[in-house]
């Protein structure tokens, strides 16, 4: 297939009337769909209505007798931490389950450095502090950092993760605390690091002796397809080096129950895991301990779980590839997008070569047609290449992301012919 840059004059034009063509008819439908955020739809929801039945007011004991209606139990249900454990690959000593939130578990521990230090001064004395950015990435993971002041290094992403040539020339540089990493289908890409990645996150000598990995396994289980992409366990490969305390990880059950109220932990170290115990004795008596033995009680080991994400799985699966096949049919072999193929996760990643997504953007919001805020997948908002589009196909129906795509797709053409 002759590529755009190839065509004539001539098919230059044709091109450009067909694209518009195509982009006018939506938009004359008067549409109105939102694809901007990574939601469970209504139908995963419905998948956990057995959490609504798991506890009553006879049935709030843990295994081990605790009543789970009381304060009491920092650290969670034993057999909550459990499960976690068993998902995550690590002892359950490693574990505190908490409340619904990865997000602010990290909020929370990337504030316990800033105040308390972890292992050194507190970051908020240090004068200056630095994370590495993986770009593009999780607006979310942005905004704590820039919430503390802290300045963000964009390192790019690949799809065997973070290019670790960058990084580990980066932590060199003392003032470079920390990094945000989603190792597994990661956000928006959907790559997974891969074994020599995390080998040599493992095994790097940051210069700051107070350097720490935000570890977010969120997509950890969140596999498309039968067979799930391979991560090896962080803290059993960081142990190798000495250097387990480099990691903190997070999970959450957001994306295998309640999005809303589901359950999150933290896995860390022995001695990360005092520290984080020493600033949660000040910060809660004890989390939601109901929410997490119903968990325990719906899901009583991991495979429990993979089974859930199975039916997951069956509703998110056509999703992505309706939204894959229209980018192939539309686009592909064109050269003027690119995009990911995920095996897992929440997101596809589409790159406008040209550079024009924020006019993509603007072109599906007149035909009403909302994406992930152009920029939000970088640090201050700001893509230095205007390509990254995030896709997040779980919320519509597929009747609806077919048009989206549709719609995207004849924005992208758009763009591009009005480009060159
Ligand atoms: C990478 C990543 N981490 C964390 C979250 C939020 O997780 P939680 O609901 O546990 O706060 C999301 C949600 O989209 C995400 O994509």
């Amino acid at each position: 297939m002759k590529q755009y840059k190839e065509f004539t004059v001539d098919e230059k034009a044709a091109f450009r009337a067909a694209a518009l063509a195509a982009y006018n008819g939506y938009q004359a439908q008067g549409l109105k769909i939102d694809m901007s955020r990574g939601k469970p739809a209504p139908v995963q929801l419905d998948l956990s209505g057995d959490l609504f039945h798991a506890v009553d007011e006879n049935n709030y004991r843990s295994a081990d007798g605790t009543d789970c209606r009381n304060y009491g139990g920092l650290l969670g249900v034993e057999e909550t931490r459990a499960l976690f454990a068993e998902i995550l690959g690590v002892e359950k000593k490693n574990v505190i389950a908490c409340g619904n939130a990865s997000l602010t578990l990290m909020f929370d521990y990337v504030a316990q450095c800033m105040f308390d230090g972890c292992g050194a001064e507190p970051w908020s004395r240090q004068k200056d502090v630095k994370f590495i950015a993986v770009v593009p990435g999780y607006d979310r993971h942005f905004t704590i950092a820039q919430y503390f002041g802290i300045k963000l290094i964009n390192v790019p992403m690949t799809p065997t993760g973070p290019d670790m040539d960058k990084v580990e020339e980066l932590v060199k540089d003392p003032t470079v605390k920390g990094m945000f990493c989603v190792p597994k289908y990661s956000n928006p890409d959907g790559y997974t690091y891969s074994p020599e990645t995390i080998e040599r996150l493992a095994a790097m000598t940051p210069a700051a002796k107070d350097f720490r990995v935000i570890y977010d396994n969120a997509y950890i289980v969140h596999d498309l397809y039968e067979e799930s992409d391979y991560l090896p366990e962080i803290f059993s490969v960081a142990k190798k080096y000495g250097h387990e305390d480099h990691f903190v990880e997070f999970a959450s059950t957001s994306k295998i129950t309640l999005a809303g109220a589901g359950v999150a932990c933290i896995a860390a170290s022995d001695n990360n895991i005092e520290m984080i115990k020493k600033r949660l004795t000040v910060q809660v008596i004890s989390y939601d301990k109901l929410n997490q033995l119903r968990h325990a009680k719906v899901f009583k080991s991991a495979a429990d779980v993979h089974a859930r994400m199975q039916q997951h799985a069956a509703i998110l699966r056509p999703k992505f590839e309706a939204v894959l096949e229209i980018m192939e049919k539309e686009l592909g072999g064109l050269g003027i997008a690119h995009w990911t193929k995920p095996r897992g996760g929440y997101f596809i990643s589409l790159y406008v070569d040209g550079g024009s997504a924020k006019r993509v953007y603007e072109l599906c919001a007149q035909a009403g047609l909302t994406l992930t805020n152009v920029g939000a997948t970088y640090p201050y908002g700001v893509d230095p290449d205007d390509s990254n589009i995030r896709i997040a196909p779980s919320f519509p129906t597929v009747e609806e992301l077919k048009t989206c795509a549709e719609i995207l797709c004849a924005a992208v053409k758009v763009a591009c012919s009005e480009n060159a």
